[in-house]
This record gives structure tokens, sequence and C-alpha cells, in this order.
């Protein structure tokens, strides 16, 4: 293992200004350059603890308490025996995989009173950050400004291998490299990964989706977004496969949850794993995200989810076939038109050519930089159909229809099959089968028809010709002119052996050579791997041909828009690696006369209430407790129960299940969601309206206890109380 110095390179992006403003929000920080970056302004804002107390190699600190939740969600250790908290939306997988009609996890929650009682997961992993490196020179090496994109990505994916090989890992170890700054920077992330992870503990949809899409990424909030998992490793504490053996992984560092919650500009911190955010585009980008892209991928979302809802709402079994394939199409769905309504507003437009205007006038006569802007917008409009086509093709063919997508994986497996043999054939097989599975457990055929029916005929009617593949030509169907795709969509499920759970297990069953001639031989599959061999062909082929150039470009830009203004404060877009930002609890003020206060309370939920309702409804227990007021020690001091709270910390997707911490390092809240005239936030951020929403650390104790009876969970974790108590903090509590 190596340690290259961890010495930074003082370049431009880090100079920190020394401004008296209180930058509250805006930025996504590396937990290891935060002594030298951020220290000073969050001790300005209230933090107690130190840079050393976050980030550390040498000793436990919070980076160990927080985790990749199998690589989508973020996760943080709450007890010394490996109790993982993160939210419902993130766990909903696992929920919905052990749940039947018989026994609905989704709608009743589940609760276990013993280790035993915990439920495996596979698949499903936890990663923890060992350490980072910057490796920005070594990636570097050789590449200069005159490179072409294939060259400057040749050298760098040479120096990528060798920097890998400096690394001795263990085997349950990952060493993962990624660009910051469009490129200009490399850090090496070097991770552990556990492989059992189990659900211990979720709430009724209720209470854990309470509001559901309705109040999906908008404030005020009252959803109890949080589930329980535990990770498991073998004797020695290290990863290993799940096991009946396996004991509770015990932490480097876990948690302590705070019982004195939040108060408005109370310093907050939110450290997880954010996905993807593009702060530092140039306008062209933001026009085709609001002219061209987001209206397409919201039209064809909004299709697909009318014809699930129709289907859900009928029947028991269905709704939960699909009920975490619902909640993601609908999240981004809602997510794309209040980014579209925010960039708008805010005049993201405006701002971004204004801000290019004073970079184009700052830049000397001689500077190599001017004509970037206007090349970069001749790029734009190149791509602009290809860009088009293809979200169409991957929303289409990949996420909302579920026949396509499980030809792929077929596809998969004949490729592998074809190039490699046998031996490809059967590392692949397994896999293939338990696709084949989740597809049967989560997908119904008839309501899979109607989508392919549907959309087929949204792609070819607003895609031009040159995107149409002849066989899905109308004319070469000999359809008439405006007819819809149903009928095709029906002849095609009709003939196909892979709507059938039993033809499609037969098949794979066959000897590897009979099990390939039946799947290339079937309908279905013909139809998808033509469409996708067209798409690579004259969709992203052109596409990434442009999209190198682009890129080349943006890592000229970025790095140009550092030079040029000095003054601002450039932090790295996300990019899924691990990151703290920090901010204050706060409310807002989204329009004229309309003020958002901070918290809100149980009393919301039931206002909310709708008996009966597929959003709002509550179960009886919810009202017997707020009828009888009972709190327990979770209220606070007037004697209301709080549920949500949002501060002003600089979040995105991924962040979900991201620990909200106290000035302390204690848990107040768990992180899960924007608010909506912040959805725009991964393109323009404006501190004044960006806003994260946390659930409350006690709504969350609460739950678990009074509701669900759940006490002995409780018990496990160090409940604290920093403000009555300013020193060193005792666990308190039980009663
Ligand atoms: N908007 C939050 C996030 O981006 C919560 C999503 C929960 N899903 C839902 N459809 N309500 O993930
Ligand atoms: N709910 C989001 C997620 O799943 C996080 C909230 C956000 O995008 O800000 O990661």
């Amino acid at each position: 293992m190596i340690h290259i110095s961890s010495r930074i390179k003082l370049c431009v992006a880090f100079v920190i200004l020394n401004a008296g403003v209180i930058f509250a929000g805006e930025g996504m920080w590396l937990p290891q350059l935060l002594k030298l970056l951020n220290e000073k302004e969050m001790k300005s804002m209230g933090m107690k603890i130190s840079a050393e107390d976050i980030y550390s190699v040498n000793k436990g600190s919070l980076k160990d308490a927080v985790v990749h939740f199998g690589g989508f969600c973020t996760s943080e250790i709450i007890s010394p025996n490996g109790l993982l908290l993160t939210n419902h939306h993130c766990g909903y997988g696992q929920i919905q995989a052990h749940s039947s009609v018989e026994n609905n996890l989704i709608k009743n929650g589940f609760w276990a009173k013993t280790y035993k009682d915990e439920l495996p997961n596979e698949g499903l992993t936890a990663t923890f950050i060992d350490y980072i490196d910057d490796v920005s020179a070594k990636v570097l090496q050789g590449v200069t400004s005159s490179m072409t994109a294939a060259e400057r990505q040749s050298a760098i994916d040479k120096n990528l291998v060798e920097v890998k090989k400096l690394y001795t890992l263990e085997s349950y170890q990952g060493v993962i490299i990624r660009p910051f700054f469009d490129g200009n920077q490399y850090f090496a992330f070097v991770t552990t990964t556990y492989r059992d992870v189990r659900l211990v503990g979720a709430p009724p949809e209720s209470i854990g989706k309470f509001g559901s899409d309705t109040d999906n990424w908008v404030w005020p909030r009252h959803t109890g977004d949080f589930s329980l998992f535990r990770i498991y490793a073998g004797k020695d504490n290290k990863p290993a496969d799940y096991s009946p053996d396996n004991v509770p992984y015990t932490p480097k560092h876990f948690l302590p949850v705070s019982m004195d919650g939040v108060a408005d500009g109370d310093f907050t911190m939110v450290f997880g794993f954010p996905g993807r955010t593009n702060e530092y585009l140039p306008s062209s980008a933001i026009k085709q995200v609001l002219n061209t892209l987001n209206p397409a991928k919201i039209a064809i979302r909004d299709k697909s989810l009318k014809i699930m809802d129709k289907y859900m709402r009928e029947d028991e079994g269905t709704k939960i076939k699909y009920a975490e394939k619902y909640a993601t199409i609908a999240n981004y769905w809602k997510k794309w038109i209040g980014e579209s309504l925010g960039l708008k507003k805010s005049n993201a437009l405006q701002k971004k050519l204004d801000y290019e205007a004073e970079f184009q006038k700052r830049l000397a006569e001689t500077s190599p930089h001017k004509n970037l802007l206007s090349d970069m917008d001749k790029l734009y409009s190149e791509i602009d159909q290809y860009a088009l086509a293809a979200d169409y093709y991957n929303e289409i063919a990949l996420r909302n229809v579920d026949i396509t997508a499980y030809m792929s994986a077929l596809r998969r497996l004949v490729t592998a099959y074809e190039k490699n043999g046998l031996t490809a054939y059967n590392e692949r097989i397994e896999d293939v089968k338990s696709y084949s599975n989740d597809f049967f457990k989560d997908c119904d055929p008839h309501i899979d028809q109607e989508k392919v029916g549907a959309l087929l005929t949204m792609y070819v009617d607003n895609l031009g010709a040159k995107f149409v593949p002849e066989f899905l030509q109308r004319e070469s169907l000999g359809m008439s002119a405006k007819e819809s795709y149903e009928q095709m969509a029906k002849d095609q499920f009709m003939q196909t052996s892979f709507t059938s759970e039993k033809e499609a297990s037969r098949i794979l069953q066959l000897d590897p050579e009979k099990a390939i001639a039946a799947i290339k031989s079937d309908p279905m599959y013909a139809f998808a791997s033509e469409w996708s061999a067209f798409y690579s062909k004259e969709i992203s082929t052109p596409y990434n041909n442009i999209r190198k150039e682009i890129d080349l470009k943006q890592a000229q830009y970025t790095q140009a828009q550092m030079e040029v203004f000095k003054e601002k404060r450039f932090y790295p877009d996300a990019n899924s690696t691990m990151r703290v930002t920090y901010g204050q609890v706060n409310g807002y003020e989204p329009r004229d006369a309309v003020k958002y206060e901070s918290v809100t309370y149980l009393d919301g939920v039931i206002e909310k209430y709708i008996p009966g309702d597929y959003e709002f409804d509550l179960q009886p227990r919810m009202l017997d407790l707020y009828k009888a007021k009972d709190y327990g020690p979770y209220a606070d001091k007037s004697g209301k129960l709080p549920v949500c709270f949002i501060g002003s910390n600089h979040t995105t997707g991924g962040n979900s299940g991201s620990p909200a911490i106290d000035a302390y390092g204690n848990l107040i809240g768990l992180n899960f969601d924007r608010v909506w005239e912040g959805t725009m936030s991964d393109i323009n951020y404006d501190p004044e309206i960006c806003r994260n929403i946390m659930v409350d650390a006690r709504y969350i104790l609460w739950v678990i206890d009074k509701y669900a009876g759940a006490g002995h969970l409780v018990k496990e974790m160090k409940l604290v109380h920093p403000k009555s108590n300013t020193k060193k903090v005792k666990s308190k509590s039980k009663k």
C-alpha cells in the first residue's frame, strides 16, 4: 500500500478568499482538504470539532461512520454493533423484495426483534473509504494542452493503469480514481466493501413514504424517510460473503445521536456520496437541458407513469410489483419539472450569458481561450439531435420498458458466448437467471406491452426519420400515417418466449449452444437487438465523438474559469465520491410574501392525513399516539414532536441517507430531499432558495421506540445532549 504525499498543490481552485461573508451552503468539499480549505469557515459558523475529527487516516473519524450504501445512496453507522441508518427510499428495493401480498413489509413495516430476524439481501453492499490520495500529477503526466481529445484520453488511460498498480490491496478493497474539475485533477479513493448487509427495520409506507410523489421534492414535508440495516462481518470483522455465522460489524467510529434537536442558525454538515452536479457548464448546455432534453424525458416518463399508475391502483399485487420502479421513474420525472421551472424562474440562462460576457471581457486578447465559448456553442448545436435521440432510446429501451432491458441482459450473455465461448457463458449465466427472476417478479407483461406501444409511438413521432430504423418505420410495417404502435407491441408480446416465466427458465436451463440459438431466434430478442445495433451506429457513435470534443473543451473552460475569476470560490462537481457540505438550519422565502419555517411537526402530518388515500393515509396507531401526545423524551421544548427540517447544505442525488451532523459530530437528522424551488441546484446553485430536507433524528427515534415498540434498537445507540452539556457529552437517556 502506498500513501502518495497528501500535500496539496495549491491550485488556483483552492485559493481561499478571506471574505468576511459566510458562504453557508454552496460547495461539496473533499473531506481530506477541509483542514486546508474550510475548517476556518466551518468554525466561524459554529463548528466545535476539527477537520481532523472529520477525516483522519490515523484515528477513527466521522468518515469511518459514513458508508456508501449499495453504490447509490449514503448511510451511516449509529451503534457499536454496525447498525446502519439510511432512507426508506434507499432501502425500498430490499423492503419490496421481502414483501408479498400476505406479508407486505411496504404496507406494514418491519422490525427485527433479534439479530436472527434480520433479513439478508443478496448483492447489497456497504463501502467504506479507507483513505484518499491526490494522484493528479501521476495521472496527468505527459498530458499537454496541445493534445487532441483522443490523445489526451489515451495518455490518461495508460497512466491510470500504472497508478492503480501502485496500490497493494486486500481482496475486499478497491481503488477508485476519479477526475475532478472536469479532468484537471485526479483523486484516488481506497475502499473496503462489506457484502453481508441485512434489513433490520422499516416503518410502514404511511410513515416512510408519507406524501409519496405529491410531496416529493416539496417543503413543507412530513415524511419519516428512514430504514435500518446492519453490516455483518466475518469473525475477524473483515468483509465476508453472507453466512449465518457472520457477526455484527464493529465500526471504527459510529455517530452518537443528539436528543437536543435543531434551531434556526445551528451549524449543520451533511456527509455523503453526492452523484452528479454540473455547476461550470456554458450557457449552450443549459439551453439544451431546458429546451431539448428535459421536455423530452418528462413527456416520456409522464406517459409511462400514467400507464403504471392505472394498474397499480387496481390491484395490491401490482402495486407491490411496481412500487420501486414507479417511485424511481417518478422521482426524476418530477425533479426535471422542478429543475426546468427553477432555471427559468431564476433566469439561469441570462445569468450564465452575463457571466460568459464577463469571462470573455477579462480574457487577454492573446488568450488561447478566446474562442472556447463559441466553439462549445457550435459543438452543442451539433450534438443536440443526437443527445435527444440518445435520451429517447435510453429512456424507452433501458429505463421505462422492462422487456427491452431484459433483452439487453440476454444480449450481454450472447455476446460473451460468441466472443469468449463457454467459460464466458458460465461466468454470466447465473446473473442472467437472477435478472430473469427479478424481471418476472417485478413486471407484468400487459403493462409492459402497453408501454411499448405508447412509447414507440412517441419515439417515431418525435424523432426525425433519420433516427428511426427501417424495421420500425410505419411504411415497412404496413401501418397508416398516424397509427399507433399498439398492435405491433401486441404482436411482439404474443410471439416472444420471454413473457412466460416457464419458457424463459426452460431456455436458460438448456445447453449453452441450444440456449443461445433459442435466444437468438426469439422475435423480441431480434427486435431489441436490431434497435440497439441501430442506436449504437446511428446515435451513440456520433454522439460520443462530439461528446469527446465537448469534454476536452469543458476541461479547458473549467480551468480557464478558475484562472479568470480569482475572486470566486470553486469546488469540484459531484462525481459519486465522498464529500462534505455545510450550512445552517434555515428557512427560505420562495416568492413574494411567502416564508417557509425550517421545522415541521407531527401536527402537520395529521393536517395532511386523508383517510384511505393512496399517499396520505395513516395507520390507527399513529392517530392514537398523536391523540395521547405520547412523545416520550423525543418532543422539543414546545412539547411538539419535530418531523423534518431544512438547511442550506448543498446536496444532490446520492446524498440520500446522508447524516446531518451537528457542531459536535452528533447525528441530528437524515438527509433525503431538496425543496422544489431548489431542484435546479445541480446546474445553478442559488443560496437564497436552495435547501436540503432532513428527517429529524428525534422523529426517527420516536418511530422506532414509541410507534414500532422496537426500543431495543434505540438502546443500542448512544443518545447525547450536546446543547445542555457542552463539554464531553455522555450517553444519557434510556427511559
Ligand atoms: N426526491 C428524493 C430523492 O431524490 C426522494 C425520492 C423518494 N421517491 C419518491 N418517488 N417519492 O431521492
Ligand atoms: N433523494 C435524493 C437521493 O436519492 C437526494 C435528494 C437530492 O437529490 O437532493 O439521493
